[in-house]
């Protein structure tokens, strides 16, 4: 087995270093290079994996017979040629017994105190899966796209969630949805391996429901549900990922992104090592985003679609995050195409905008100048609960909801917008606008504000998660929001042009 291995990495290690120096393109007289590992989602081979987070982005409990909650779909392709034409068939990396691993049992890198601790569990098996779907390539190797699943319940009388990185005793409920005891519950999940349909065409799914007692497959009525359907024809175009994501009465909050997270270090809102997609992490102002994004149903008046979200962590002073979760804070920023979603900043209300706004030609707006201040164009800004120097009004974002502090940067489509390719327009990108979209997410998250500590060097804005999907925000009926991603990619412009 030994050299035939070898020669197999090899080939692939020299196929990616071809389409590394390929995908670096010459547009408008620069150099743009895809900062990650799949640019577009041409890959055949596809490299996808599953995460779900309780309210704190851990683990708590996992679910009955389910395993710790991380799993991926992550494969090679074999040709034979027939006499009716190529055959194509599949090697899958990752085996059903590697997506049950658990608590309680072995797993590799395992340290003692984590085999029964169901949150550093997950981490391990994170990068164990990681280990398994692998893929050789400069300047960096990679591992997948990432599909993240999240229930905003948050039972107060659990204790389990730290107050901006601060472990806090028990509180009365009132303040986050919780139905009683076992709100936090981790969801049941089904995977249907990537496989083909006949033809060269290939499909693999995840789904699956919170409402551990329910089955699926008795319909969806009442309650939860969430759908990633991932299909591609061998060769050609992109990776199409069909979600679905579904409230109900007992899990009104719930979160479903994609994701392209950092191969390693700490992805925008975790605070271990993660695996992922982005084999160089794009630092604002030198990188864009492409993808085609078409929303088929809206998810409701709460349903906040994220047409980008961005994520990273520096400290207050400007330094890099390091894991300690007292000083670290979780950097965001996301726009919300839902046309129902309104801007909670306004003149009347300053408390939810940033102190400032910064034009594309670098000129600063304060939030008191009601004559040029768009305040349109922000839904919703809040501070680092443990920020020390907080211009007043303000509101400080929720302390619970990240294992460390936050800060949140919610942005809506706005003519402001327009430099920099993103919705100006409320309805932009919307349902029956689907679009290829060419986002110069580097340049404008360059010109936000985010909060930092007077007279300490700014930090890099380098992000280590970008994400697209929706986070339907307390929904008072069940309602269920439809999409499609494809042609994802990340390119960034070299600094020598
Ligand atoms: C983990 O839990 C099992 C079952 O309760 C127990 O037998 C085992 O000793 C525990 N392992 C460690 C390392 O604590
Ligand atoms: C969930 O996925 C399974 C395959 O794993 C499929 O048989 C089932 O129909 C799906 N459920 C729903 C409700 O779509
Ligand atoms: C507006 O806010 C800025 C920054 O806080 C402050 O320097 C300025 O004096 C304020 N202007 C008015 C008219 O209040």
């Amino acid at each position: 087995m030994g050299m035939p291995m070898i020669h197999q990495h090899l080939h692939v290690l020299f196929l990616s270093v071809t389409l590394f120096l390929i995908s670096a393109s010459v547009a408008r007289g620069k150099q743009y290079i895809s900062a990650v590992g799949d640019p577009g989602m041409k890959r055949d081979e596809l490299r996808v994996a599953f995460e779900a987070w309780n309210f704190c982005n851990e683990v708590g409990k996992e679910a009955p017979g389910i395993g710790s909650p991380r799993a991926a779909d992550c494969f090679d392709i074999s040709s034979k040629l027939h006499r009716k034409g190529k055959h194509f068939s599949l090697r899958h990396c990752v085996t059903e017994a590697h997506n049950k691993l658990g608590v309680g049992k072995p797993l590799p890198g395992l340290a003692p105190a984590a085999v029964n601790n169901s949150d550093l569990y997950a981490v391990q098996k994170e990068l164990y899966l990681g280990s398994l779907c692998q893929v050789a390539d400069v300047p960096s190797p990679w591992q997948f796209w990432m599909i993240m699943l999240k229930n905003g319940n948050y039972d107060s009388k659990s204790g389990l969630c730290p107050e901006n990185g601060k472990k806090v005793p028990p509180f009365p409920p009132g303040r986050f949805p919780c139905f009683g005891e076992g709100c936090m519950n981790q969801p049941n999940l089904y995977h249907q391996h990537t496989h083909f349909l006949g033809g060269d065409t290939m499909r693999g799914s995840f789904n699956g429901t919170y409402d551990l007692g329910s089955d699926i497959k008795g319909g969806l009525d009442g309650i939860s549900f969430f759908e990633v359907v991932w299909e591609k024809t061998v060769g050609v175009g992109s990776w199409v990922f069909n979600h679905k994501l579904k409230t109900s009465k007992k899990y009104p909050w719930l979160m479903l992104y994609l994701r392209a997270d950092a191969t390693k270090g700490f992805s925008g809102g975790y605070h271990y090592d993660t695996r992922g997609m982005l084999k160089t992490l794009p630092e604002s102002p030198n990188f864009k985003v492409r993808l085609t994004l078409d929303i088929k149903q809206g998810g409701g008046p709460k349903s906040q679609f994220y047409l980008i979200d961005i994520g990273s962590c520096w400290k207050n002073n400007g330094a890099p995050c390091n894991g300690d979760v007292l000083t670290d804070v979780t950097r965001y920023s996301e726009m919300i195409i839902n046309p129902e979603t309104g801007a909670w900043c306004s003149p009347n209300n300053v408390a939810n905008c940033p102190p400032y706004h910064i034009t594309p030609d670098n000129k600063k707006i304060y939030r008191n100048d009601t004559a040029h201040f768009p305040y349109g164009a922000y839904h919703y800004y809040c501070a680092p609960g443990n920020a020390q120097h907080l211009e007043q009004p303000v509101s400080t974002c929720d302390p619970y909801s990240n294992p460390q502090a936050q800060e949140l940067v919610q942005l809506l489509p706005h003519p402001i917008w327009a430099d920099y390719g993103y919705p100006t327009k409320q309805g932009n990108g919307w349902i029956g606008d689907s679009r290829t979209w060419e986002l110069d997410v580097g340049g404008l998250s360059d010109r936000l504000y985010f909060y930092q500590d007077p007279g300490t060097p700014p930090a890099r804005r380098i992000w280590t998660s970008i994400d697209v999907g929706t986070e339907i925000f307390v929904s008072d009926k069940d309602e269920m929001a439809e999409w499609s991603l494809s042609d994802f990619d990340v390119l960034y412009t070299s600094h020598d042009s």
